[in-house]
């Protein structure tokens, strides 16, 4: 059987290594400029971080993590602020980011890998770095799958849409269609212990949930699973509410249902007031836990070191920014058929 061994650029706290790990493909290292990823990096998935701007890198730099005789695979899940809703309101703020897929399309040509694959938000595909990201693919001879996921199709209890490329030099290869029922949030955080807002479980410091004001308690109270604050007493509403507008404003100071996949996990997911982030039956929001858990992190993920405070805005980034590692599965098992189809 040949072996497949990766580097992954842009690695964060390992969301993507995790879940190709899980499927059998020997992560060497992950390349990302925050440091503050290196601890759940590198305790979690046994791969050497490098603090380094994937700018910097060349072929050569990462020509030498691979034994010799194993199948190259590079990943990477560029920075997607370039691409967000937020940033095309401010696009020019953010423009140095925008060189960041080029510079991934740089490094493939400089390896060679057999095997690619880039993970982004679906908006990617509206911008010119992601096609000619995709250019650099075909003219070097790739066969290219690439498309719009709904991550609760792979079994990830969430309600997240991300775009995903797989590449390979060695025949085509693609994703598999959705497959197994949906998992729910009660499947993913029914077991975990029961808290008050403004608690820490005393075995785990990651199930830690903010505390809330005497105001968003009593708003809390009020809220159904899956109902929205139109539903609250006159008094418990704010002009900030109705002022809300578009598609979401139904979805902020609300709860999550316990029979359907939850919202997607954003960098604030801690926070009743930003999102569906209110657990389904306890009078608060979700904990950094029960986030990691519906991103589809291991139980027992690590984000801090042992002794240092989960802070909620460090984590909730980490944790938000991550693709989830049950996607990161599905496309290495696709990646090690292939492989041994090919072999
Ligand atoms: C969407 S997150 C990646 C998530 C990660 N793949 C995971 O699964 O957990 C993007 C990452 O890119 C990193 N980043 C931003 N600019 C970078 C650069 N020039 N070189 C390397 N990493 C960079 C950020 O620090 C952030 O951790």
């Amino acid at each position: 059987m040949s072996v497949i061994e990766a580097v992954d650029l842009f690695c964060g706290v390992g969301g993507l290594t995790c879940g190709l790990r899980s499927a059998g493909i020997r992560v060497r290292a992950g390349y990302d400029i925050d440091p503050v990823c290196k601890y759940p990096y590198e305790s979690n998935n046994g791969a050497t971080f490098v603090t380094q701007s994937v700018a910097e890198l060349s072929g050569a730099d990462l020509a030498n993590w691979y034994s010799p005789g194993a199948i190259r695979l590079l990943a990477g899940c560029a920075p997607c602020q370039p691409f967000s809703t937020l940033a095309n309101s401010c696009e020019k703020k953010d423009e140095t980011k925008w060189g960041l897929l080029g510079e991934f399309a740089r490094l493939v040509r400089e390896l060679k890998p057999e095997l690619v694959t880039m993970e982004n938000v679906p908006r990617v595909t509206n911008h010119a770095p992601y096609h000619g990201f995709v250019r650099t693919l075909k003219e070097m001879g790739y066969h290219v799958d690439a498309r719009r996921v709904r991550c609760a199709d792979y079994g990830i209890p969430q309600e997240r849409r991300r775009f995903v490329l797989i590449a390979s030099r060695l025949g085509p290869a693609s994703l598999p269609p959705a497959f197994g029922p949906a998992r729910t949030v009660r499947d993913a955080i029914g077991h975990l212990p029961e808290l008050d807002a403004g608690e820490t479980d005393a075995t785990d410091p990651l199930h830690k949930a903010r505390s809330l004001t005497p105001i968003n308690l009593q708003r809390i109270r009020a809220s159904k699973p899956g109902g929205t604050w139109e539903e609250w007493p006159e008094e418990l509403r704010s002009p900030c509410h109705k002022a809300l507008t578009g598609a979401s404003y139904r979805s902020v100071y609300a709860r999550m249902r316990w029979d359907k996949p939850a919202p997607t996990m954003t960098t604030q997911c801690y926070n009743f007031g930003t999102g569906r982030f209110g657990h389904p039956e306890q009078d608060r929001s979700i904990t950094l836990r029960e986030a990691a858990i519906l991103q589809s992190f291991p139980n027992d993920y690590k984000f801090v070191a042992p002794g240092e405070t989960a802070h909620f805005a460090a984590v909730g980034r980490m944790i938000g920014n991550a693709v989830p590692p049950r996607l990161g599965e599905v496309v290495g098992q696709v990646f090690v058929a292939h492989v041994n189809d090919a072999a």
